[in-house]
């Protein structure tokens, strides 16, 4: 069994995309170990519970510094056997130690087509509102490994989403978690969990095919 750590700060849809794949065998031979979130409040922790995932809330302002609060991270996904961790929607920026700790074994989904819209500044809403701002006729979502950079590691999938003449950030938002993000993330894991996924030179390469539909 792969299995994985799931990170989160919010609504956790993605995080319920992973566990309904999970629940409907789409998703096979992945558990889902732990959920952390930094916020308390977050409806991600309670989705985790209501499906008898081990859940916890550790929260930044509980520590006395950066170092500390990672420290005590990376204790509890080590101590949980996780293969991979996956950040669904976690809104802190990881620390050098943090990366170190799990290299090669952090992937992210960014609700855009990376290179485009993504960076410091570009998270939730605001990734959306630029999108429209800028114009563009089609975005999307990316599913990536994480590296020091924000939003600057290898790419592993992506998918294209349209953009529509009436669209509002929101309505953009749910478009591209439904067409592009509660799919991708699950075939990322799923290929990694399949031992198909390779970095290369700074680029990650899948080994076969891949189905996102
Ligand atoms: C998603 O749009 C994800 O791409 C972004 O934050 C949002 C999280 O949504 N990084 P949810 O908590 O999974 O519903």
């Amino acid at each position: 069994m792969f299995k994985i750590a799931v990170l989160v700060s919010g609504g956790g849809t993605n995080l319920q995309a992973i566990i309904d794949a999970i629940e409907s065998g789409s998703l096979k031979d992945v558990s889902i170990v732990k959920v952390i979130s930094n916020k308390e409040g977050a409806y991600a922790l309670e989705r985790a519970k209501q499906h008898g995932i081990e859940a916890r809330c550790i929260r930044p302002k509980a520590y006395a510094d950066r170092a500390d609060y990672f420290r005590d991270m990376i204790d509890d996904i080590n101590a949980s056997g996780a293969d991979l961790v996956v950040l669904a929607g976690f809104l802190v920026v990881l620390s050098g130690d943090f990366v170190s700790a799990f290299k090669g074994r952090i992937i992210n989904i960014h609700p855009s087509l990376i290179p485009s819209f993504c960076g410091d500044g570009y998270y939730g809403l605001k990734v959306h509102e630029q999108a429209l701002k800028r114009g563009v006729k089609v975005t999307g979502a990316t599913v990536h490994f994480v590296d020091e950079g924000t939003d600057t590691g290898p790419i592993i999938i992506q998918k294209a989403v349209y953009i529509e003449n009436d669209d509002t950030p929101e309505i953009l938002q749910k478009r591209v978690m439904e067409q592009a993000e509660w799919k991708i993330l699950p075939a990322a894991i799923q290929a990694i969990a399949d031992g198909r996924v390779s970095i290369k030179d700074g680029l990650a390469y899948i080994e076969g095919s891949i189905s996102t539909e």
